[in-house]
């Protein structure tokens, strides 16, 4: 399916690994021209690497900015330029109990992963809806509705999202402009790899028996029953970063392999 983003300009928060990079690599793919974002110039440049090593004509730049920095986001957002497709990835969690959560745990989570996308939407939209065309994606989570209990605050962050969401596809009623919400389940990163690693090593269970386990117990409600691969969440995003997705609009779309149980 040609997906008509050729000479779209895209911006994605927190690209320099897992989903975002994936989100990354397929936009270029499909022809955008991609910005891609994380704190280090290093892990820039291996990002990009990464995706030329299969697409030598990819379009891409790279800007460093840290989203728990206010400074930071201001100067990011000074560098872009104007974009067509704002990508609001990033994201940071944290396994803890409500208790053991402090104010700064709960600062950091919602400067990261709410206010990063507020200040992002808040700079680009208007000129989206002045060209009266743009996609803004925010990247929510199946937390945002599972709620686990070792994630209250991670997971307050993730509905925040659908709210902001929702509501900015409203401010831009009227025009081409798409505003939706993806929330992606279990997803087979670097950092879920990485933790499935350790456990094994001091569980000595093998990664494939602690994944299953995980979604026997603690996922049950998967009806995938395993993770989904970062691909498999990109092809989401890519898809209603499409013209042809205009008719999805102030919509949250599940991507979790059915964990989040009901219709709707
Ligand atoms: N993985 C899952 O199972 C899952 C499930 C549902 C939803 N999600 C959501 O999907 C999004 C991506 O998650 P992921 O697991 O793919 O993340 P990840 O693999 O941990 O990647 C995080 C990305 O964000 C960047 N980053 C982290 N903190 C940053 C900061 N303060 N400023 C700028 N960049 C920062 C990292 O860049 P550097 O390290 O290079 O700075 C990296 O590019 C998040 O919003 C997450 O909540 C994930």
């Amino acid at each position: 399916m040609n997906l008509h983003l050729k000479n779209k300009r895209a911006l994605v928060s927190g690209s320099t690994s897992g989903i975002g990079l994936a989100v990354a690599k397929l936009l270029a793919k499909e022809g955008a021209e991609v910005v891609i974002n994380g704190r280090s110039q290093t892990r820039i440049d291996n990002a990009i690497t990464s995706i030329k090593k299969d697409q030598a004509t990819a379009r891409l730049t790279g800007i460093v900015a840290d989203f728990n920095d206010e400074t930071s986001v201001r100067s990011l957002i000074k560098q872009v330029g104007d974009i067509d497709i704002l990508i609001n990835n990033v994201g940071i969690f944290k396994s803890q109990g409500f208790n053991e959560t402090d104010d700064a745990d709960w600062k950091e989570m919602f400067n990261i992963n709410v206010m990063s996308s507020v200040r992002l939407s808040r700079a680009f939209l208007p000129n989206m809806l002045e060209n009266n065309w743009g996609r803004i994606i925010f990247i929510s989570s199946e937390c945002a509705m599972l709620v686990p209990e070792d994630m209250i605050a991670y997971s307050a962050t993730k509905t925040a999202l659908l709210s902001i969401s929702r509501g900015l596809a409203q401010v831009a009623r009227g025009s081409e402009v798409t505003v939706n919400s993806i929330m992606p389940g279990s997803t087979y990163t670097e950092g879920a790899q990485q933790f499935l690693k350790e456990r094994s090593l001091q569980e000595n269970v093998s990664e494939q028996q602690l994944a299953e386990e995980f979604f026997k117990s603690t996922r049950s409600t998967s009806l995938l029953g395993r993770f989904t691969t970062t691909e498999e969440i990109a092809s989401t995003v890519v898809y209603l970063c499409s013209p042809l997705a205009v008719a999805t609009n102030g919509a949250t779309i599940k991507a979790d392999g059915g964990s989040v149980p009901g219709i709707l």
